[in-house]
């Protein structure tokens, strides 16, 4: 098997939602818990691909995709390009779900609906990211090369630090991004909040 890692290219896109579906679910995959499997990459994948695609790295095995490193170099004007392009559309086909159901689609559809609060973070941490890799590539050490890719490309747009939010329920990213050097800054209800000075 032969792995690689390259830029991004536009047809790459249904991969990357493929990818993000197969590891939505706190790291597995969340194709039994959504009704329309595109869900989870319109929300965390694929808007950073097509808005900021200098900042998306692939990894392919034998030239399929198995993972990505993606993300902005600037969260607060990220989320307002989100809110004029993205966010409106996807917000009328997504509909509020009732208050009392407590499914993962329900509590990405709620994400979707909340206008995202100015972080106090971005000031120091302007830049964010995701990171996905298959279970047939995790584990061989991409993960961290993808990191490396990621921060050397926020170096030379000369950014001063990155944040990342990773849910409580899943442990081995926590792990990891210990491992490639995020200090975690604050614990959120239900996530935790890692940063790294650049
Ligand atoms: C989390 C993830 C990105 C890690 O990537 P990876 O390629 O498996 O990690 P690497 O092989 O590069 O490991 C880098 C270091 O982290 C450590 N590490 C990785 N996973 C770990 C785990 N579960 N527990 C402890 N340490 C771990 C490795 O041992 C390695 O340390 P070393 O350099 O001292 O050997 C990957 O497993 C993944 O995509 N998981 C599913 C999706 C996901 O959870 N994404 C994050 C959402 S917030």
């Amino acid at each position: 098997m032969e792995f690689d890692i390259r830029s991004y290219h536009k047809t790459d896109l249904s991969s990357i939602y493929r990818i993000c579906l197969l590891t939505g679910f706190n790291g597995h995959d969340a194709t039994p818990y959504l009704k329309d499997p595109d869900l989870v990459g319109h929300l965390f994948a694929a808007p950073y691909a097509i808005f900021e695609p200098s900042l998306c790295f692939v990894l392919t095995i034998d030239f399929k995709l198995c993972g990505y490193v993606l993300g902005t170099s600037d969260s607060i004007m990220f989320n307002d390009t989100c809110e004029k392009n993205w966010y409106p559309e996807l917000r009328k086909r997504y509909p509020l779900p009732n208050e009392d159901e407590d499914t993962l689609e329900a509590h990405f559809i709620r994400y979707l609906h909340k206008k995202q609060t100015l972080f106090k973070w971005t000031d120091d941490y302007p830049a964010h990211l995701h990171i996905d890799i298959l279970p047939i590539a995790q584990k061989k050490g991409y993960g961290s090369k993808l990191i490396k890719v990621f921060i050397n490309q926020l170096n030379r747009f000369k950014i001063k630090g990155v944040h990342l939010i990773v849910s409580k329920k899943n442990q081995n990213a926590i792990d990891f991004y210990k491992k490639v050097c995020f200090q975690e800054l604050e614990e959120l209800e239900e996530s935790i909040v890692f940063v790294q000075k650049l």
